[in-house]
């Protein structure tokens, strides 16, 4: 089992690039294979997650090529030449992975069973058979709502209308893909707007998603053509420096070319309300998804109330933002989060239980915490396999007088692969260690 050892009193400086945003990277894949002709991608994350989508389309027949430094050429195969894999196929950690794949999969000619390990295979997919059923796609979980997800052929999937009950940017994305194979026309309703990388990226590929008020609708049939497509780097990467910088004194770095889609910013706005010092520099669009150079000053942070209606738009970020407000002055707390409780591990019991091993006083709330500002203390945590509990705590090691143990970080590298030398080349007090494994 691997850990991190973090040493206090680090500091961070420098101008530097994050890997690339992970949603953006399994879309990108999954576009370029059910797309007609090649696709072409700079900057896609090279990390397990998204490894997770590239290997289930080859096993369905899709030639992917990869090349050094996030390249990739993908000739598509369009959105009814995939082949029958003849074995399940394994998504791995990723809930991104599982659940798009299910959209792609729901109009297919072949029965297919997507599984994954440990972590997913308790994690709720009811969400994402709901639309898929009401599309008329023939797909079951265990009885539990479990993974693995079974899906047999149907004639036609049939054009539907579907309201979403839980803000999910997975759920949506399931749905607007097996939609695209649909008769006629589907519409969905979200009841918080999630990130809509799926929607920017489908214009690129000629394949234009449009808005109704609040139904967003997609027609049926419509081949895709393959383009060029350039990922920006990932904000829920970039957060975790963010934070570190704003709270380990005499720190400045500058975050280049980060991905600033107004629906993953929650992050920033929050950090902003607290007072960190956060400029964008820079702007600019790409490929439809705007981007910058991002740079942090340390500041004296403040506790604030996190927002329902900021939830959704910095959902993956509540582990990092837990550790600014173990540093502020005065309370943060955070309600209608209960997402966190299914992700990679429970996150509300993850943080609490963290910070309170390192003498921060932070309560557990059904739907999120609240966390009182003060000072972190030298100690053990474990990340329970959960790759932005360990980031998370790891920054926090900036801030204490000693050292802090992050235990169980092998799952880092499904998001930031990398983490640890760029984290020491930026002033880091970083290693990470081998020990045995949990008996
Ligand atoms: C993601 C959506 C979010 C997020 C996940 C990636 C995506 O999940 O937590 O890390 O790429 O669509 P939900 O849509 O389930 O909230």
């Amino acid at each position: 089992m691997k850990s991190f050892i973090i040493n206090g009193q680090g500091v961070l400086r420098g101008s530097f690039f994050v890997p690339g945003d992970k949603s953006i990277s399994h879309r990108a894949v999954i576009l370029g294979a059910i797309a007609q002709g090649r696709t072409t991608i700079k900057g896609l994350l090279e990390s397990e997650d998204v490894s997770a989508t590239v290997n289930a389309f080859r096993h369905m027949g899709v030639k992917i090529d990869q090349r050094e430094g996030g390249g990739m050429v993908i000739d598509g195969v369009g959105l009814y030449g995939l082949r029958d894999p003849g074995q399940p196929l394994n998504m791995g950690n990723s809930g991104t992975a599982m659940r798009l794949m299910a959209g792609v999969l729901a109009g297919q000619s072949f029965p297919v069973t997507l599984i994954g390990d440990d972590s997913l295979s308790q994690r709720p997919m009811a969400r994402v058979v709901e639309p898929l059923r009401a599309l008329g796609a023939d797909i079951t979980t265990q009885s539990n709502g479990y993974p693995p997800i079974q899906i047999q052929p149907v004639e036609q999937l049939e054009g539907v209308n579907y309201v979403m009950p839980v803000a999910s940017a997975q759920v949506k994305s399931a749905f607007l893909l097996a939609a695209l194979c649909a008769d006629g026309t589907s519409q969905i309703k979200e009841p918080e707007q999630t990130r809509d990388h799926t929607e920017r990226m489908l214009t690129g590929f000629g394949h234009t998603i449009s808005q109704q008020g609040d139904w967003l609708r997609v027609i049926g049939g419509k081949e895709l053509a393959g383009t060029k497509l350039v990922v920006p780097g990932d904000l829920s990467s970039a957060a975790f420096f963010i934070v570190g910088a704003a709270i380990a004194n005499g720190s400045e770095i500058i975050l280049r070319n980060v991905g600033v889609n107004p629906t993953r910013t929650g992050v920033i706005e929050i950090l902003q309300q607290m007072g960190a010092s956060i400029d964008f520099l820079n702007r600019k669009t790409v490929c439809g998804e705007p981007t910058a150079d991002l740079m942090v000053r340390s500041t004296p942070l403040r506790g604030v109330g996190i927002g329902t209606h900021q939830v959704a738009r910095a959902i993956d970020e509540f582990p990092i933002l837990s550790i600014a407000a173990a540093c502020a002055h005065g309370k943060t707390t955070l309600h209608g989060a209960e997402e966190l409780r299914v992700k990679e591990s429970d996150r509300i019991r993850s943080i609490v239980t963290g910070l309170s091993e390192l003498g921060v006083s932070a309560e557990e709330k059904a739907d999120g915490y609240s966390v009182t500002g003060g000072q972190i203390l030298p100690g053990e945590v474990d990340s329970r396999s959960d790759h932005r509990i360990a980031m998370a705590f790891a920054i926090a090691g900036l801030v204490v007088s000693g050292s802090i143990c992050v235990k169980d970080t092998e799952n880092v590298g499904t998001s930031f692969p990398g983490f640890v030398e760029l984290a020491s080349s930026i002033g880091m007090l970083i290693q990470e260690q081998s020990g045995p494994d949990r008996g």
